[in-house]
């Protein structure tokens, strides 16, 4: 019978688990080829890293060109699969080189560990108590972590709020910890659970921790970045009559739609991500975490916002600055374990988790200028279409050079589906038939 109650699955081998799969899903053997084939990331290191693993994913891997921050030459890696990410980002870095690239910088890399406490008999007299207890709470967390304060990291201070909620007070602590290169997530949560027997103990008979985990909310860790355009140059990057002076008001009334407007804000934050996530995937980064960190910050003040804003200096160009959490680490976690991480990180060449925060905050400046950039002007669809049509001729059964052929006939024609692609494929095979 078809079950999906495969019991011990993670136990059996990666033939077995393949077996599995086939019958359960009636894959044929060449999708069973398919999904043996690992590459770069071997079933063993997989294996190790999630559970009942039966292949890797794999997604294409882009350099992004011209990229200048704070005075240094990067190629930075992107692994996504949408297509005119990598070329916008290029051309956005391009057209501030003039200027000198990007200037960033980031916070010192302090993360929070959130500790919810409940029925404490007096919730308020308690926070107070646990803030006079400040100093021996933290020296107790940074106990749980001796190589972390080696590095010079550490737990370093704590908050508490008084929360009222539908389940009535909730006393909230926040464990302040600078984790220095690493992302923190497993450091924060050791030093939130070593932590809360003593927090239930100093707030009285009857409080409970309930939950002790870090906050992707990582407002002490932000990245800002910061890059001007000139308008001379924004001038020769469109095609056709546009002045540089109206390129850059087209990019201001860009902004301020997404100011205005959450629908709008909404798509604006998702090209920003479309940098970030690229870089912090191919990083292996929790991309996952800077994506939640990033719109909460977006909505931080009450509104959804952009994490962008744009204004004009005294020159008439265009100054872009970007500022949201950045939580990025380069030790621990899939970084050190995926191989072709370990290689981005090397083309990238960042020494430490800082400077990559400055380098993904400028992907996501650039990625952001770069949408503003064609929605205001010529519009994103033709540089879409290109790549779109290549896959639409291969999709189709295009090989080779009759993948160009096809995709500039079926993108010419404004019809890039794969019924034409396939007619336009036939046509030519028949004449080069003759
Ligand atoms: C597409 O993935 C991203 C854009 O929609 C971003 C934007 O509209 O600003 C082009």
């Amino acid at each position: 019978m078809r079950t999906s109650d495969l019991s011990e699955f993670y136990k059996k081998p990666l033939e077995e688990r393949l077996q599995a799969l086939k019958e359960f899903a009636e894959l044929g053997d060449e999708e069973i080829e398919k999904l043996r084939k690992f590459g770069a990331l071997e079933f063993e290191t997989a294996n190790r890293m999630i559970e009942n693993v039966v292949s890797t994913f794999q997604l294409p891997l882009g350099i992004a060109t011209n990229f200048i921050v704070n005075g240094k030459e990067y190629l930075i890696p992107f692994a996504i699969e949408e297509p005119s990410v990598v070329a916008a980002a290029s051309n956005a870095a391009k057209l501030c080189r003039a200027s000198g690239g990007f200037k960033a910088e980031s916070d010192e890399p302090i993360m929070i560990g959130q500790i919810l406490l409940v029925n404490a008999k007096e919730p308020e007299k308690a926070a107070e108590e646990i803030m006079r207890n400040k100093q021996e709470l933290v020296g107790k967390a940074s106990a749980c972590d001796a190589m972390l304060v080696k590095f010079g990291g550490g737990a370093r201070d704590l908050e508490t709020r008084v929360v009222d909620s539908i389940r009535g007070k909730l006393i909230i602590v926040h464990l302040l910890v600078d984790v220095r290169d690493a992302m923190g997530a497993n450091a924060v949560n050791t030093m939130c659970e070593a932590l809360a027997p003593e927090l239930e103990g100093i707030a009285g008979a009857g409080a409970k921790a309930r939950m002790r985990i870090i906050s992707n909310l990582a407002i002490y860790r932000k990245a800002r970045a910061k890059a001007i355009w000139k308008k001379e140059e924004l001038e020769k990057s469109v095609k056709g009559n546009m002045k540089g002076e109206e390129v850059v008001d087209a990019m201001l009334d860009a902004y301020a739609f997404a100011d205005a407007d959450p629908f709008r804000c909404t798509t604006h934050n998702k090209g920003i991500m479309n940098g970030i996530d690229a870089v912090a995937i191919a990083c292996g980064q929790d991309f996952r975490a800077l994506e939640a960190g990033a719109h909460s910050f977006a909505a931080i003040s009450g509104t959804y916002k952009p994490l962008t804003r744009y204004n004009k200096n005294e020159n008439g160009d265009l100054v872009g600055e970007i500022e949201l959490p950045m939580a990025v680490g380069l030790v621990g976690g899939a970084v050190k374990t995926h191989p072709i991480a370990q290689i981005a990180v090397k083309i990238l060449g960042v020494k430490s988790a800082s400077e990559l925060a400055c380098v993904l905050a400028s992907a996501g400046l650039a990625q952001n200028f770069a949408a503003m950039r064609a929605l205001t002007t010529e519009g994103i669809q033709r540089g879409h279409m290109k790549l779109h049509a290549k896959n639409i001729a291969v999709l189709a059964g295009a090989k080779g050079n009759e993948i160009d052929i096809v995709a500039q006939k079926i993108a010419e024609e404004h019809c890039v589906k794969a019924d034409r692609a396939k007619e336009i494929l036939e046509e030519i095979r028949k004449r080069s038939g003759e």
